[in-house]
């Protein structure tokens, strides 16, 4: 079993890697005196892991509810959290319970934005079945759900107790789910640490990625993260903004395409692509970077263009709108070098719309 500890100014968690569920139960009792636990997952998660995990907590004679929603991207929403509080109230679920998410970030976000509101605050664990979550949505404690309009827009940062990781849980996600989770691992890559990039990229010029490869390159995404959190766990300093490299575009695409067409990291593969082209097309870096960004999503089999047909200036609107802008001016994350980023860059609207044509076909 290894840990990471995530220390923030009113209180630590750890991050804990294990690949046997009863450690999962261990922390629980260590974590949640009152024995009391909400399971939320989804359709997906719940056939294969909630039997199980209800079973271990019903040995050690916890109280256990549990509700599932129908998996997708599309649930994580205001109906669904709508849903959530009315059914916690109508069996009882009080503020001794604590909240388990169980599954992707979908369920993560949503859970735990629940568990933020629900009779003012239960306390959450976050329990990663996607390696999307693993790596990234778990951890920091952000929360939330989409509205029509928008992407992430009504949540909160939310602290669990606790996260369990453990990678037993990918042998069942399915390929195209992995790939996506390895958007946000590459993210990380370009940004902070050019060794573990060319590592991640010989890793992925190999035909199978082996169960020490993931487990390593797990932790090391977990560390990344803890570390960014930990110098700027509500995003105040511009230092976590650096977790949203690719995510201005991303976003921006998900919206337009109503979340059907993309993936979460298909889009991020997208976004990447489209920063790296912006950072070069205004000097920010040199050709040699672009190409390597180029190569690795490549190799990574994130090959997919935009098509020609979505419109260009409702792009460049939505990122207007994204989060980081600021009085309509879209603040992005670009990157300098390989293992280098730098956030709140600003780019005149002429050259994002050449940028976005680039990745149009
Ligand atoms: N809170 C944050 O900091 C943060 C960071 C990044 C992304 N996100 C959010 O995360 C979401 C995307 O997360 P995701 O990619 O995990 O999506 P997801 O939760 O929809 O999971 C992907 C699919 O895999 C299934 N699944 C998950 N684990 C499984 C398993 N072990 N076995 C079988 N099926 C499994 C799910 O049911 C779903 O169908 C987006 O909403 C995004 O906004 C949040």
């Amino acid at each position: 079993m290894r840990l990471i500890k995530l220390k923030l100014k009113l209180n630590s968690y750890p991050i804990i890697f294990s690949d046997n569920n009863e450690d999962l139960i261990t922390y629980f009792k260590k974590y949640l005196s009152n024995r009391k636990i909400f399971f939320i997952s989804d359709t997906n998660v719940s056939k294969f892991y909630l039997k199980q995990l209800q079973k271990l907590c019903l040995q050690e004679k916890f109280n256990v509810y549990s509700y599932v929603f129908k998996a997708g991207e599309g649930q994580k929403t205001i109906d669904t959290l709508n849903k959530l509080y009315n059914y916690a109230l109508s069996v009882g679920i009080d503020r001794q319970f604590a909240v388990v998410a169980l599954g992707g970030g979908v369920v993560g976000d949503t859970a735990g934005f629940f568990a933020s509101t629900y009779m003012r605050g239960l306390k959450l664990v976050q329990v990663p079945t996607s390696l999307l979550a693993m790596v990234d949505s778990s951890i920091g404690g952000k929360t939330g759900v989409n509205i029509e309009k928008g992407k992430n827009i009504v949540g909160a940062f939310y602290q669990p107790q606790f996260v369990f990781v453990n990678t037993q849980f990918l042998k069942t996600l399915d390929p195209k789910h992995l790939k996506n989770g390895m958007a946000e691992i590459i993210k990380y890559a370009i940004s902070f640490d050019q060794k573990f990039f060319n590592k991640l990229n010989l890793i992925f010029q190999k035909s199978i990625i082996t169960e020490k490869d993931f487990k390593d390159i797990i932790y090391q995404c977990c560390k990344f993260k803890a570390d960014i959190v930990q110098r700027d766990e509500k995003e105040v300093t511009g230092i976590r903004e650096l977790l949203n490299f690719g995510h201005t575009f991303a976003h921006a695409l998900e919206t337009i395409t109503k979340y059907k067409q993309f993936l979460h990291g298909e889009a991020v593969a997208i976004g990447i692509l489209f920063v790296a082209i912006l950072a070069e097309k205004i000097k920010f870096c040199d050709l040699a970077t672009k190409q390597k960004i180029e190569e690795i999503l490549i190799n990574a089999g994130f090959n997919e263009k935009i098509s020609k047909k979505l419109n260009h200036n409702t792009l460049l609107n939505l990122m207007k709108k994204d989060k980081k802008s600021v009085s309509q001016i879209i603040k992005f994350v670009l990157p300098r070098k390989i293992g280098q980023i730098c956030s709140r860059i600003e780019v005149n609207d002429q050259i994002i719309l050449k940028a976005i044509e680039e990745i149009s076909k």
